[in-house]
């Protein structure tokens, strides 16, 4: 799960999006410059296969780019570094996040990748309209060093690019558990396009960093950007990419050595960041929100969220996607923050007592301080660790 919400003001309303032909003419080249490589490595190892073969199917496949409209949400629950199952504030997490967006009535499915057993709450919620979550057992991905809890495996996350391939899924909006859908977001595959890499929000928090233009390719040269928050990407999945990704990112430290806290914690949204180099496009906050400026979204008496949200927790304009990235069991720091807060733990933690139950855990108290993220005390502890060691 992503760490919490934003606090800072000042940032811009809107981001434009980089929508130019130009943009997705390149990311279309680097994607298929990745794939040579893949291929020219089959080759040379034994795979076989060949490069025409492979670079014709995706050239067939985007001759006629998400025709079959193969689309799916999806989310993660991974169980604890070090022990068996998901945490208790994870999986309420999860559950809030599946029954608001069972809510919206999407058309598309919402792909549930679990590491961790399903208990009997998170199997009702399956049950409870077939064919919309779908789970989907899969292996965990964690590396040694990665900080225990739930952080630590978010690299599971690459899982989602096996998903693709022929009858596979053509796209995948991603959102970490802690995500609240408060309207139907299924114009984020319009949003971001076909055939797109990769597609995400701007994380106010984190400050600008250097990543190569393209991902593996140091002759692409740098360039410095702010980062996508990795609580919210869309992916084009692809099962050729699925294997070399991850090892990739079992060689992170290698092209990451400024980010020694993230390699230490195993946390990756810088390394998602590394992957997009320059080649993705942003999506509207909406599909993202909190880790915006509070003063950006407020009216200026206070009084409510003008975009996006009313301070009792619902959309502002429902025909506008609005999804919340925020953990309903803790307070929330700013006014508007916490009347939001308070009215979505009204509406999915208090009448359902599997929730309710869930954050009963100590480990979900209100006041319990954030569990620090790869930028955090614990980051640097395990720096000292590693550089000591
Ligand atoms: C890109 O940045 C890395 C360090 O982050 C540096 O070693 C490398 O020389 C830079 N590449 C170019 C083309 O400037
Ligand atoms: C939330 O607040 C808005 C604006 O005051 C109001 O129109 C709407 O009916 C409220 N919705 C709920 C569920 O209370």
């Amino acid at each position: 799960m992503g760490s919490g919400a934003a606090e800072e003001e000042g940032e811009p309303l809107i981001q434009s999006a980089s929508s130019t032909d130009s943009t997705a003419r390149r990311s279309r080249a680097a994607l298929v410059r990745i794939l040579i490589r893949v291929c020219v490595c089959c080759c040379c190892c034994g795979g076989g296969g060949g490069i025409a073969a492979l670079v014709a199917a995706r050239a067939a496949r985007t001759s006629q780019p998400c025709s079959r409209r193969a689309f799916a949400f999806a989310t993660l629950l991974t169980h604890r570094v070090g022990a068996k199952g998901a945490s208790p504030c994870y999986r309420a997490a999860v559950a809030i996040l599946l029954r608001s967006w069972l809510a919206t009535r999407s058309r598309y499915p919402f792909l549930l990748l679990h590491t961790a057993d399903l208990d009997a709450g998170m199997r009702a919620l399956v049950d409870e309209r077939p064919g919309a979550v779908v789970p989907i057992r899969t292996e965990q991905i964690e590396q040694p060093g990665a900080s225990e809890g739930d952080l630590g495996a978010m690299a599971t996350k690459l899982n989602l690019w096996t998903l693709g391939g022929a009858g596979g899924y053509e796209q995948i909006a991603y959102f970490d558990g802690d995500h609240v859908f408060l309207s139907n977001a299924d114009a984020i595959f319009e949003a971001c396009g076909c055939g797109q890499p990769f597609c995400g929000v701007w994380d106010p928090r984190m400050p600008e960093h250097r990543f190569l233009r393209t991902f593996g390719e140091p002759s692409s040269g740098n360039h410095t950007r702010r980062l996508v928050n990795a609580g919210t990407l869309v992916i084009q999945p692809d099962v050729s990419l699925a294997s070399s990704l991850r090892q990739r990112w079992a060689s992170r430290a290698e092209f990451m050595s400024e980010d020694l806290d993230m390699v230490a914690t195993g946390s990756d949204q810088t390394f998602f960041n590394h992957m997009m180099g320059e080649h993705f496009r942003t999506v509207d906050q909406g599909f993202n929100l909190m880790h915006v400026g509070r003063s950006a979204l407020a009216a200026p008496d206070g009084s409510r969220f003008v975009r996006f949200l009313h301070a009792n927790g619902t959309a502002f304009d429902p025909a506008t996607p609005t999804v919340v990235h925020l953990k309903a069991w803790t307070r929330g720091r700013a006014r508007l923050e916490q009347a939001v807060h308070g009215a979505l733990r009204a509406r999915f933690i208090q009448p359902d007592p599997y929730v309710s139950e869930l954050v009963r855990d100590p480990q979900c108290d209100p006041d319990r301080a954030r569990p620090r993220n790869s930028h955090g005390a614990r980051g640097n502890a395990q720096r000292r660790r590693l550089r000591a060691g």
